[in-house]
């Protein structure tokens, strides 16, 4: 069965084509290399002995959009990645993430809304609860207004979604809204590749660790928690491959209760950056060197998953413990400087 996974070659992408070449299915990815290389599929068949179709195309170019699915009829299901993701960034240049995020998503849908049946995975954030009143946070809490354009094309994504899967039962969605994603896979074959400077916590700490970085700011710890520093749901990058995954699975086996649902996808447990630095220090055996610095604008001070409506629906829980993934984005570091 064929299954395009669009963004594929990226981080959580590269991570759910693993996964699915290892459930028997047929992948095809499609990636502009905006944000991936070419160098990713390597990883993958170093993994799985299997090489996926690759085809290097610009969602935002609606024609060629079009030609893929006249190509690829047999395309069963959609694992959708590909968008622009780094909050600041979108902050910056909003027209670029609307034009990125959104209407990719409209030509995507465009052409699943020809076919007699669809199956739609969305990659959606944990973005879209903004901070939230109470934790741990379930699906039902409200979405707030969103805090960056990115946050907000993550927003508008799923409304989309959801209001033309209202008027097109042949199309099945889910939108899996995740939350912290780090780690890399154990093979350390794939792993994150941030380009220039990491935005995220975890990729900043391991190269500190490794040398690439002189010190890690830890952006404030005034914050109302357990140690003053804020408070965030990690999860390992392949438990949430593994559970788009069983998304899939779900619709395209027609277990689906509705042809559009929401999942979390996290542990469960919420850790401070005190927390996730102490992780570091522990699997590496070395000190980190950071400080303390100012609050950044836009951090909210909590978010963690209340992961029981994908544990008793979708019959996924994540298994990795915080070390354990902290250890594998190690792992990774240190393979891909050597
Ligand atoms: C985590 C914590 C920072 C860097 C982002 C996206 C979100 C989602 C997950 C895609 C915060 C602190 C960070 C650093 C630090 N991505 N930090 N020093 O902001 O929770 O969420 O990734 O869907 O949309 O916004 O992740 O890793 O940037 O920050 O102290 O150098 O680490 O203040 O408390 P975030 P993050």
């Amino acid at each position: 069965m064929k299954v395009l996974v669009t963004g594929g070659l990226g981080f959580i992408g590269s991570h759910t084509v693993v996964e699915l070449q290892n459930q028997g299915f047929e992948v095809v990815i499609i990636d502009d290399l905006s944000n991936s290389s070419e160098k990713v599929l390597e990883g993958i068949v170093a993994i799985t002995g299997k090489k996926p179709l690759f085809e290097k195309i610009d969602l935002k170019e609606k024609a060629k959009v079009e030609d893929f699915f006249n190509r690829h009829t047999d395309v069963e299901g959609v694992i959708h990645f590909a968008a622009s993701k780094a909050v600041g960034e979108s902050v910056e240049k909003p027209l670029l993430y609307y034009e990125n995020n959104i209407s990719t998503l409209v030509y995507l849908l465009k052409e699943l809304s020809k076919k007699d049946n669809a199956n739609f995975i969305f990659s959606s954030s944990c973005t879209v609860y903004g901070q939230a009143d109470e934790m741990p946070i379930t699906e039902n809490a409200p979405v707030k207004a969103a805090e960056s354009p990115y946050g907000n094309t993550k927003q508008i994504g799923e409304e989309i979604i959801s209001e033309t899967c209202k008027v097109l039962p042949s199309l099945n969605a889910i939108a899996l809204r995740y939350f912290n994603p780090m780690g890399a896979h154990p093979s350390a074959e794939i792993g994150e590749l941030p380009i220039g400077v990491p935005q995220n916590l975890v990729p900043f700490i391991t190269q500190t660790g490794i040398g690439m970085r002189e010190q890690l700011s830890v952006f404030g710890d005034d914050y109302p928690t357990s140690d003053g520093t804020c408070i965030r749901d990690y999860i390992h990058v392949v438990d949430l491959a593994k559970a788009h995954v069983i998304a899939l699975q779900r619709l395209i086996g027609g277990k689906n209760g509705s042809n559009y649902e929401v999942f979390n996808l996290g542990t469960g447990t919420g850790s401070s950056v005190l927390e996730v630095i102490k992780s570091f220090e522990k699997v590496s055996g070395k000190k980190l060197n950071y400080k303390v610095v100012d609050r950044r604008s836009g951090d909210i001070i909590s978010a963690y998953a209340n992961t029981e409506k994908a544990n008793k629906v979708l019959g996924w829980k994540a298994a990795s413990t915080l070390d354990e993934a902290m250890k594998s984005a190690w792992d990774w570091e240190v393979k891909i400087r050597s």
